[in-house]
């Protein structure tokens, strides 16, 4: 499958990157209003195939795009150190109203993948381009890499506590990549054991002191690491990569991406993450898994920052 990516900055090339290194797709375009910034990381992205999986990295204009069956919309400006993710909204909303339906006209079958910022509502405003563009275009096949990057946190957290592979971890991190969101602590689990019986066995118990410090850990990674770099590129380069894989190799993994939901928590149309089952068509399905009560209300809580935020 041919990637497309518009932006070519920190996180379009780094998830450019991660692609070559993971060998996730057949060839990839990078796109960018500053001409010589796609090239070259296109060129320089190139030069790394011989290690990793050998496929043509090219740059072009949005013409290039053709035939790109996910094309990854990482434009935008990001955060500034101290500035929340919905701040950034009215830039980026512009952004995408100019680039889209480029976007559309050079490859119209793609599924878009969205991880500008904030990138809940930057989803939600993309399905709306997408749709004046194609009224039934499918809320599935605009998809926003939504909280895949905190669950990879969440579980590289636990599975350090734990000391062991954060592949034998499995942990949620539900609603807006953002401050509000949730971590879905109830449903984790370790071994094929909830987490906490599996913790309490090996006796490395999650206190409430190292569920704050974990909790801390995702729901601050962002604003930890701009603080000390200015950027994120490296983990959102990464959850991308892994999303748009699934997506060409119709794998149906479970991933917690972000889509416009008719209702969640009682909150009508709203683009948050749950757990998707992800595939060659985009989202193909959405679990609602059972939560405690206080996750429940964190959710619903999460679900009406968003719609705040979109009105
Ligand atoms: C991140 O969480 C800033 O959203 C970006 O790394």
């Amino acid at each position: 499958m041919k990637i497309g990516i518009v932006g070519a900055g920190f996180v379009g090339s780094a998830a450019a990157y991660a692609m070559v290194m993971r060998g996730v797709g057949t060839e990839i375009v990078l796109v960018d209003r500053n001409d010589d910034l796609a090239v070259a990381q296109a060129e320089d992205i190139h030069h790394a195939t011989p290690f990793a999986y050998p496929m043509p990295v090219n740059a072009g204009g949005y013409d290039a795009l053709a035939n790109s069956g996910v094309v990854v919309l990482a434009a935008g400006a990001n955060q500034k150190p101290g500035e929340t993710r919905l701040e950034l909204l009215e830039r980026n909303a512009a952004v995408f109203g100019d680039i889209i339906p480029h976007v559309l006209e050079a490859a119209p079958q793609a599924i878009l993948l969205v991880a500008t910022n904030p990138v809940d509502v930057m989803t939600q405003v993309s399905l709306g381009i997408a749709r004046r563009i194609t009224p039934d275009f499918p809320a599935g096949r605009v998809i926003g890499s939504g909280t895949v990057l905190d669950t990879a946190r969440f579980r590289a957290l636990l599975a350090k506590h734990l000391g062991i592979s954060p592949k034998s971890v499995h942990a949620h991190v539900l609603g807006e990549h953002g401050d509000s969101e949730v971590l879905h602590w109830s449903g984790a689990d370790a071994g094929a054991m909830p987490v906490s019986a599996f913790a309490d066995e090996i006796r490395r118990p999650l206190t409430e002191a190292v569920r704050a410090e974990i909790d801390q850990g995702v729901r601050g990674a962002a604003g930890k690491i701009i603080k000390g770099k200015g950027a994120t590129w490296y983990g959102i380069g990464g959850a991308l990569a892994r999303i748009v894989q699934a997506i060409s190799d119709d794998e149906r993994a479970v991933m917690t991406c972000s889509i416009v939901n008719p209702e969640v928590a009682g909150v009508e149309n709203i683009a948050l993450s749950l757990p998707r089952i992800v595939g060659v068509d985009g989202v193909i399905g959405t679990i609602h898994p059972h939560m405690d009560e206080q996750e429940t209300a964190a959710l619903a809580l999460s679900a009406g920052i968003l719609k705040e935020a979109v009105m």
